[in-house]
């Protein structure tokens, strides 16, 4: 583990840093172990405000119930909890947040792919999970630093700061950036945040299949717009498709292979 990474430097330094998010956050505890940051939020029955990551994250969750590989001291796992009027909103920022602070630690392009996708070179770097209750929405942040042994289905998908030559690069460190980042974004105009989306987006212009509450919808992906979600020109018009309740479709299953 590189020095300053060291975990008893965690809790200072993100002190420091949740001090530089005028007051959306207000703590983040750092724990050691644990299964799945967004199970830890819940159990903890944290606030709006606060945050939880963990050294090691064993049993992380992504979308759709699929698995996230345990972090294993190489990623980064965080959950914020966020009033659910943010949950929305969250859906732009925390990408765009994570494709900001990645781009200070690497030359190379960093892609959104909607809804939750953060991509580098075609692969994943980043993925966000949001789950909402009626009153809260926990907004979680897996990102990719220093791993280089994935298992044999993500090898061709997964990417992480180390493998892109950024050796140097910690997960406190990044955290750090974040944290800065995902509090501004959550203060900007949602249109300048949806633009900026945008600009990052690898799926606008192109032909694309989703699936929301069990409708399967193919078109070309126009825009994001703040509120209402992506809009795909279908045969049939225009579609609105929210980000908390579509995913997209891998071509090849949309192709019906
Ligand atoms: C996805 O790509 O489908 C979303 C991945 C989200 C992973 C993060 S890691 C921290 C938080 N805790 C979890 O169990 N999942 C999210």
């Amino acid at each position: 583990m590189l020095k300053s990474d060291l975990p008893h430097r965690w809790p200072a330094a993100l002190d420091e840093a949740i001090a530089q998010t005028h007051g959306r956050f207000t703590q983040c505890i750092v724990l050691s172990e644990t299964d799945s940051t967004q199970d830890a939020a819940r159990r903890m029955r944290l606030t709006p405000g606060t945050i939880v990551t963990a050294l090691r994250q064993v049993r992380g969750r992504g979308r759709l119930g699929r698995a996230w590989t345990d972090t294993a001291g190489h990623g980064i796992a965080l959950t914020c909890c966020l009033p659910r009027t943010l949950a929305e909103l969250a859906t732009l920022a925390a990408p765009v947040a994570i494709a900001r602070t990645l781009a200070d630690f690497t030359n190379y392009a960093v892609g959104i792919k909607w809804p939750n996708d953060v991509l580098i070179q075609g692969r994943k770097i980043a993925g966000v999970l949001i789950e909402c209750t009626d009153d809260r929405a926990d907004l979680g942040i897996g990102i990719n630093i220093s791993q280089t042994d994935w298992p044999p289905e993500l090898a061709d998908r997964a990417i992480s700061l180390h493998q892109l030559g950024a050796t140097t690069a910690t997960r406190l460190a990044v955290l750090t950036r974040l944290l800065p980042f995902l509090a501004d974004c959550f203060k900007c105009f949602p249109h300048a945040i949806a633009a900026e989306f945008a600009a990052r987006d690898v799926l606008t212009g192109t032909i694309a299949t989703f699936l929301n509450h069990g409708e399967t919808v193919t078109g070309r992906v126009e825009s994001i717009d703040p509120a209402r979600g992506l809009a795909v020109k279908t045969a049939t018009g225009r579609r609105w498709l929210p980000a908390l309740t579509t995913t997209v479709v891998p071509p090849s299953s949309a192709a019906g292979g």
